[in-house]
């Protein structure tokens, strides 16, 4: 890929499609819809919506972090806060499938009110090759993937979708990253679901579970970030397990490290996290987050596992 040729290219067909109207971006601050936004804005300027919708799944700060980096770039970002709608949805699920489905649809209909809103007759999305693939598989649900699911999105929504990436694998989507001027922490970022913590919840996705989560996460990425894996993050299990807090038994809550190695997400190896990080990871969990007993590292590659647990 002549990935010049390709920035040109798309930016030409985006000004193609969207002509005089307005476009509404979905932003999740991960490389692939980070580069549809940069891609849009220099397409059609200020007819760019670009809008992150905080849906309370997200990592430490997220939001505002990613609404800083776009600031400096010049691209306005607008957070829709819309927890409680994504909480409603996700209470009393734990079947994933049905999660994966009560996070898609709310997103769509949080999504389907801020186009309204805006006039946007189009929605530029950071859809890859591989949600394709995994998505027409059967693998999973991708919530991002409209047209394999059997929703029109003109008809449902109003609006037609634009995905510029669609045809590329994550690593071509960070080389276009750094060619538009993305900086490191975007175009090199983690792939993170979109679905957010929610993938990586066992069982019901509450609030409080998911503050447990974001801590634990935040211990991880802090230890173990900087060994440059694929991807790596903790997840929240529904079993529990016998543990002693100050001096008593306690029934408490499992937390699995994973970490994992991979080109494409298609398949994934284990990461060989040195064995003194492992336990340092393990000692802040249990320490920093009391309701804890149990830290577990995960060995599986994918397939047969894969790397997200919903
Ligand atoms: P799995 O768990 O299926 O994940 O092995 C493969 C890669 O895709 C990411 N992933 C998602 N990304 N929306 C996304 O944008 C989703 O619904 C979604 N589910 C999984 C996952 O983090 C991994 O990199």
């Amino acid at each position: 890929m002549d990935v010049k040729n390709f920035v040109d290219e798309k930016i030409a067909e985006i000004k193609a499609a969207v002509e005089q109207g307005k476009a509404i971006s979905a932003l999740s601050g991960g490389v692939d819809s980070s580069v549809c936004t940069v891609l849009a804005h220099r397409a059609i300027g200020d007819n760019l919506k670009t809008i992150f919708i905080d849906d309370g799944l997200m990592r430490e700060n997220e939001p505002q972090d990613v609404q800083k980096i776009f600031g400096d770039l010049g691209i306005q970002v607008d957070i829709v806060e819309a927890r409680r709608e994504f909480f409603g949805a996700l209470k009393g699920k734990d079947d994933p499938e049905d999660k994966r489905k009560a996070f898609r649809n709310t997103f769509y209909s949080v999504f389907g009110r801020e186009v309204k809103k805006s006039e946007a007759r189009f929605l530029i999305q950071g859809t890859i090759k591989a949600d394709i693939i995994e998505t027409q598989g059967g693998i999973k649900t991708q919530h991002n993937i409209l047209e394999q699911i059997g929703i029109d999105p003109e008809e449902s929504y109003g609006f037609k979708v634009i995905e510029p990436v669609r045809d590329l694998f994550k690593p071509q989507v960070r080389e276009v990253a750094a060619e538009v001027g993305l900086p490191e922490e975007i175009s090199l970022r983690m792939p993170f679901p979109g679905p957010g913590l929610a993938t990586r919840i066992v069982g019901e996705v509450t609030e409080e579970r998911v503050e447990l989560l974001r801590k634990a996460t935040t211990i991880v990425e802090d230890e173990i970030a900087g060994l440059k894996p694929f991807q790596v993050f903790a997840v929240l299990l529904s079993d529990k397990g016998t543990g002693i807090v100050e001096k008593k038994r306690e029934f408490g809550d499992i937390i699995i490290v994973r970490s994992v190695e991979s080109k494409d997400a298609m398949t994934a190896q284990p990461t060989q996290v040195p064995w003194d990080i492992l336990m340092k990871v393990t000692q802040r969990i249990t320490t920093e987050l009391p309701k804890v007993v149990r830290v577990a590292y995960e060995l599986t590659p994918k397939p047969p596992a894969t790397i997200e647990y919903v």
